[in-house]
């Protein structure tokens, strides 16, 4: 059961400081309501030793019996749903992809007053997250683009850390350089079997492709993206893409058919600035 001070957090001030003769009465319990059948529960004041009055700044609390056996099978239910989220949502991590620095990439501790274009840049993503049922119904993705250090990565996995927790979106995080060598060694050792692993890249729920045109596109490469674009695109998957390739540069390094399908799919989100490492270092911290 949930300690009374957690449920009413004006309980144990108004009673405090008023002598060993307050009677339940003198509180009014009309908000601690069985959540299942709407009874009022039986409120019976404990009072604390000495040592706990001290301990607690408080001279007791309200000890609330249980509801009937029904309503008791409820909350113990809820509990094991509760714990089994987040059992959930410990696996989805687990199998994320993410390092161990990228599982705290956070929304809230990602600074985004320190430009117009990490403001905007956050409030896009806000948006993105609110709206993730039609996103996903759309398979529409975000491509975030600028230059190195100006925390693209760090914005992208926030977002995809909070569809993890909070929408428990099964998400994989790949770097398209890693994805591209992975590919190179199953190429050259046909023992190699990838084709597992490429099918949970090509149909992740969600898939979050980073540092996209960081390598030097020749035709291999650009059909190998092109094959994980296209199907996620037919199958309207989103995708959230980090580059440091601008949407008009996007045709020359990965071609037509590629840029085309990126540009329908996602929402663009530009971060500019300097790099925030860099400025740290400088700003001394
Ligand atoms: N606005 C920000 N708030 C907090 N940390 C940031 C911010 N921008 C960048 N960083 C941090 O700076 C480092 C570089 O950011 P990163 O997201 O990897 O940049 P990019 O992917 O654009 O090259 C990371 O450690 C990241 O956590
Ligand atoms: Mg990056
Ligand atoms: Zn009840």
């Amino acid at each position: 059961m949930e300690r009374i001070d957690n449920l009413l957090p004006d309980a144990g001030r108004a009673m405090s400081g008023s002598s060993a003769s307050r009677k339940p009465e003198a509180l009014r319990l009309d908000d601690k309501i069985c959540a299942h059948c709407g009874r009022e529960l039986q409120a019976e004041w404990v009072e604390f030793p000495p040592a706990l009055q001290r301990k607690y700044d408080r001279p007791g609390e309200w000890y609330y019996h249980p509801c009937t056996p029904e309503c008791e099978t409820k909350n113990d239910q809820r509990e094991w749903e509760l714990m089994r989220r987040d059992a959930r949502v410990a696996a989805l991590k687990e199998r994320s992809g993410l390092s161990k620095r990228m599982k705290g990439y956070a929304l809230d501790n990602f600074d985004h007053s320190i430009s117009r274009s990490t403001e905007r840049a956050f409030a896009k993503v806000m948006d993105y997250i609110k709206d993730w049922w039609s996103n996903q119904e759309e398979g529409r993705g975000i491509y975030f683009c600028g230059d190195v250090g100006v925390g693209k990565t760090h914005l992208a996995v926030a977002v995809m850390n909070e569809l993890i927790t909070r929408k428990r979106v099964p998400a994989l995080f790949v770097t398209v350089p890693e994805l591209l060598d992975n590919m190179r060694g199953a190429y050259n050792d046909p023992g190699r079997d990838i084709d597992e692993w490429m099918d949970s890249v090509k149909n992740a729920e969600l898939l979050l492709l980073d540092d996209l045109g960081a390598e030097r596109a020749n035709d291999w490469v650009r059909e190998r993206i092109f094959v994980i674009v296209n199907h996620r695109y037919r199958e309207e998957l989103p995708t959230i893409f980090t580059s440091n390739v601008g949407p008009r540069d996007l045709a020359a390094q990965l071609g037509e058919r590629t840029a085309s399908r990126i540009i329908s799919m996602c929402d663009w989100i530009s971060l500019e600035g300097e790099d925030y490492r860099e400025a740290e270092v400088r700003r001394g911290l």
